[in-house]
């Protein structure tokens, strides 16, 4: 399990003007080298009032200046605990980069248009899984899942314009720091970070491995 690391390193002086470019150079090597499987997954974890965290993988569906976009359920835990705590982070465990890229920020719903328009380009089974799946509640067994996708089925064919579900939208991360981690030899590992300063400037640091 302990693998040494002889990956190129990362130096301030190669680093993009902002962390959303700096993402968008390590997002493009994810996805067309680095052998990631999924380079999108990513960790979001919340966390309740009263601070108790939780996990989960999502998909990264979108990414600009404004922020990092995914969608869910607004019924969910991560979405109740989003209402009650907008403090969230996204962790991208890219493994055979020996890269880890570590976003905190604040989330935000995306508004109804941006949402339906996502919504639009999913596949339809998709669409009608929006619908079947209280997310994040307790159920009798699968046959209440099955049942209930059934039913949406035969109401919207293949073919058919499905609704968006209100209980289903997008969250906006707008991040306040991003951390660049690179794997290299001997546990001396590259971490720079990007933190945002008050006037929207990036200040960036490094950090001990
Ligand atoms: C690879 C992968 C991708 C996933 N993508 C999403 C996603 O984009 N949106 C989503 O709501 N759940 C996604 N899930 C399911 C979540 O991990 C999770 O089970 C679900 O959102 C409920 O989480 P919660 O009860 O903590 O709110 C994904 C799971 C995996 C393993």
């Amino acid at each position: 399990m302990r693998k040494q690391y002889r990956a190129e390193g990362l130096a301030e002086n190669e680093l993009a003007a902002t962390p959303v470019e700096q993402f968008a150079r390590w997002f493009e090597r994810a996805v067309t080298e680095g052998g990631v499987f999924e380079p999108n997954a990513m960790i979001v974890s919340t966390a309740d009032a009263e601070g108790r965290p939780s996990s989960r993988t999502v998909l990264l569906k979108h990414f600009d200046e404004q922020g990092f976009v995914f969608y869910t359920n607004y019924d969910s835990r991560k979405a109740r605990e989003l209402a009650q705590n907008p403090y969230v982070s996204l962790l991208f465990p890219w493994h055979p980069m020996a890269r880890q890229v570590i976003v905190t920020g604040v989330a935000r719903r995306t508004g109804r248009d941006e949402t339906a328009a996502y919504f639009r380009t999913r596949p339809h089974g998709s669409q009608l899984g929006a619908w079947a799946s209280a997310q994040s509640s307790v159920i009798t067994g699968r046959a209440e899942l099955d049942a209930a996708y059934a039913g949406l089925a035969a109401r919207y064919p293949e073919g058919e314009q499905v609704p968006v579900p209100p209980h289903w939208g997008g969250f906006r991360v707008a991040p306040r720091s991003v951390e660049f981690w690179q794997g290299r030899e001997n546990r001396l590992h590259d971490r720079l970070r990007y933190v945002a300063e008050p006037d929207g400037s990036w200040r960036v640091e490094r950090l001990a491995p």
